[in-house]
């Protein structure tokens, strides 16, 4: 037997117990006669003890142990004079009688500690070592319980955990494809599934009614702390339901989550917002919601008073910051620099002071009485202490997201956004098409499946950019964690969506004829919802990237830096493949 317990589990009441661990040494230290080892293992570190006085060689052995060997130990369990109330074996330590060398290992690359002197880069090149941090392996952990609540949770609920293959055709969900050669078809390529949206809503059609699965998706996009090119869904359809039964189930699920994962009760229904207002007042599609902070158009108010900026702009808005008016003018400088970064793209920050006498003092005083400033007080509801920025720009849209950029950094800046703190959102009545500048042309929201509310119908023909969709995104704290829809379950109305988003009869006919032939079989009204595991993890786990919990993630370039991948093929591999590789200088 290699252990009899693990270097998480002794405590006090194993006191004078023969036991036998093994782990890896994280540190040893020498202290006059006495040699300490901290062994590790997944479920924690225990104090190892060696007496120079009681046995010299078996000291002398210990002394030699470096970071990182794999070592087994005989001993009694002793209550230490020293206790560690920072771990919960800390009360005790185990008096070493023996003590054998499983592997030796040479001087890891980084200090395997939460606090470590490794660098991103070098982590990633050795994530297996990596992932014996504590911090890391606790992330893991995490996802581990979640998949095991939500396959619980849904089975519950009657759904289905059905597999879908990773070798597909091209799936459209905006992002482009992976894809993968086909030796026995030359010259033809798999794609692996952006989502196995097309697979659940044949499901429906063969009559499996409730569908889930925690499924590899796989998107060639632009990578971002929250995107990773291949993620994992929680992937979930329904038949016979309308956007209220799907938004229930999921809403419940989401509690419980919170509820079995964190401790958190939430009793309130989810608040929901269209999308529609998401924008007007939070100049966003995913709002953080953890704090107020509005937005207030302010045209009404501010223009045509002989300030250009704002005379010439469509938009003029702002947010009013409670008690931030003791902002310097260095921070509000730091401010203004913040939104005219290139990625934000601001040309200005206009800024005013509610006084503890309740006048207003703006930085554009000269253009604006105050009974004008007052005007625009009484739009914030504002009071003396508080702090109004506005923005203003020609493009209503961009300016909204400039002003919402900014909502979201003051907001950090004064604290409100706190990690330990969770307000869920529905974001319903999402627009269904997107209007795309490069291409001219219209392109699905959500997805082209995604039907359109019934009473919208009408418009599909005459002001296609004005219909909405049965679309609802699920958004926490700011950060999209999941997002579905009510299905087009008609083959007819399907072929029109096709149409409006610029396929010709023959392209969807060779790209989705299996789904419009499906459909003439009898297929249920349904619907469902994707959720981002590593999202959900990650904000659970108080994440600022969804690498963090991933066990093998890939770089900003999408590279994994330890396997080396992606990586050139060898000549007969090429050759077998039909392939001719053309790299452009
Ligand atoms: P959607 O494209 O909104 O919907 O994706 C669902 C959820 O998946 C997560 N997600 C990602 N997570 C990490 N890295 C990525 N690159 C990434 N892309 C998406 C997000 C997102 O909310 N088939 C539809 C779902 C449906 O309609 O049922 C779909 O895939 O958390």
């Amino acid at each position: 037997m290699y252990r009899t317990h693990t270097c998480g589990e002794l405590r006090i009441s194993d006191i004078n117990s023969q036991v036998t661990l093994a782990g890896w040494v994280q540190r040893s230290r020498k202290m006059g006669g006495m040699t300490f080892v901290d062994l590790r293992d997944r479920y924690g570190i225990t104090q190892l003890v060696f007496n120079e006085e009681v046995d010299t060689k078996l000291c002398d052995e210990a002394n030699k142990l470096g970071r990182e060997f794999v070592i087994q130990v005989n001993g009694i369990v002793n209550e230490r004079f020293n206790k560690n109330t920072n771990i919960p074996t800390g009360d005790i330590e185990i008096i070493v009688s023996e003590l054998k060398i499983l592997n030796a290992a040479i001087t890891p690359p980084f200090t395997i500690e939460d606090n470590t002197d490794g660098g991103d880069d070098i982590r990633m090149k050795y994530r297996y070592l990596d992932l014996r941090r504590n911090c890391v392996r606790a992330n893991l952990e995490l996802r581990h319980k979640m998949t095991i609540e939500v396959r619980s949770y849904l089975d519950k609920l009657g759904f289905l955990e059905v597999e879908t293959p990773v070798l597909v055709g091209s799936t459209p969900e905006g992002a482009r494809d992976f894809v993968v050669p086909s030796r026995m078809n030359p010259g033809q390529f798999y794609a692996l599934p952006q989502s196995p949206q097309i697979l659940k809503q044949l499901l429906m059609v063969s009559g499996f009614d409730r569908y889930f699965q925690i499924v590899k998706c796989f998107r060639d996009e632009d990578l971002r702390a929250d995107r990773q090119p291949e993620f994992t869904q929680i992937d979930c359809e329904m038949s016979f339901v309308v956007q209220e039964d799907v938004l229930n189930v999921f809403e419940g699920m989401s509690k419980h989550l919170f509820k079995s994962l964190k401790g958190i009760e939430i009793t309130e229904p989810f608040q929901r917002i269209s999308w529609h207002d998401a924008m007007k007042y939070y100049g966003s599609d995913k709002p953080d919601m953890r704090f107020e902070m509005k937005f207030v158009e302010l045209m009404d108010i501010l223009k045509g008073h002989g300030f250009a900026v704002f005379d010439d702009a469509t938009y003029v808005g702002g947010i009013c910051a409670k008690g931030a008016a003791i902002y310097t003018r260095k921070q509000l400088d730091a401010l203004t620099d913040f939104v005219k970064r290139p990625q934000i793209g601001a040309k200005g920050m206009v800024y005013a002071r509610v006084e503890a006498d309740g006048s207003v003092k703006s930085s554009v005083d000269k253009f604006y009485s105050q009974e004008i400033l007052q005007k625009m007080k009484q739009a914030f509801e504002a009071e003396p202490g508080d702090l109004i920025l506005i923005l203003s720009g020609e493009d209503v849209m961009k300016t909204r997201k400039q002003l919402s950029e900014l909502r979201l950094e003051i907001a950090s800046q004064l604290g409100l956004r706190d990690k330990n703190q969770f307000v869920c959102l529905w974001v319903v009545d999402f627009p269904l098409f997107e209007w795309d500048e490069e291409s001219e042309r219209f392109m699905a929201m959500h997805h082209p499946f995604t039907s359109p509310k019934p009473e919208d119908i009408h418009l599909l023909d005459t002001d296609p950019g004005a219909v909405r969709a049965n679309a609802y995104d699920m958004v926490i704290n700011g950060v999209e964690v999941g997002g579905g829809s009510i299905r087009i379950f008609d083959s007819e109305l399907q072929n029109k969506m096709f149409k409006l988003l610029g396929f010709t009869p023959e392209c969807a006919e060779e790209q989705f004829g299996f789904l419009m032939n499906a459909f003439k079989y009898g297929a249920p009204p349904h619907g469902g919802l994707a959720y981002g595991l590593d999202r959900f993890v990650s904000l659970f786990a108080g994440l600022d990237s969804i690498r963090d919990c991933i066990a093998f993630p890939k770089n900003n370039s999408g590279r994994d830096v330890m396997l080396d991948a992606p990586a050139p093929l060898e000549t007969s591999q090429l050759e077998e493949l039909n392939l001719i590789v053309k790299v452009e200088e």
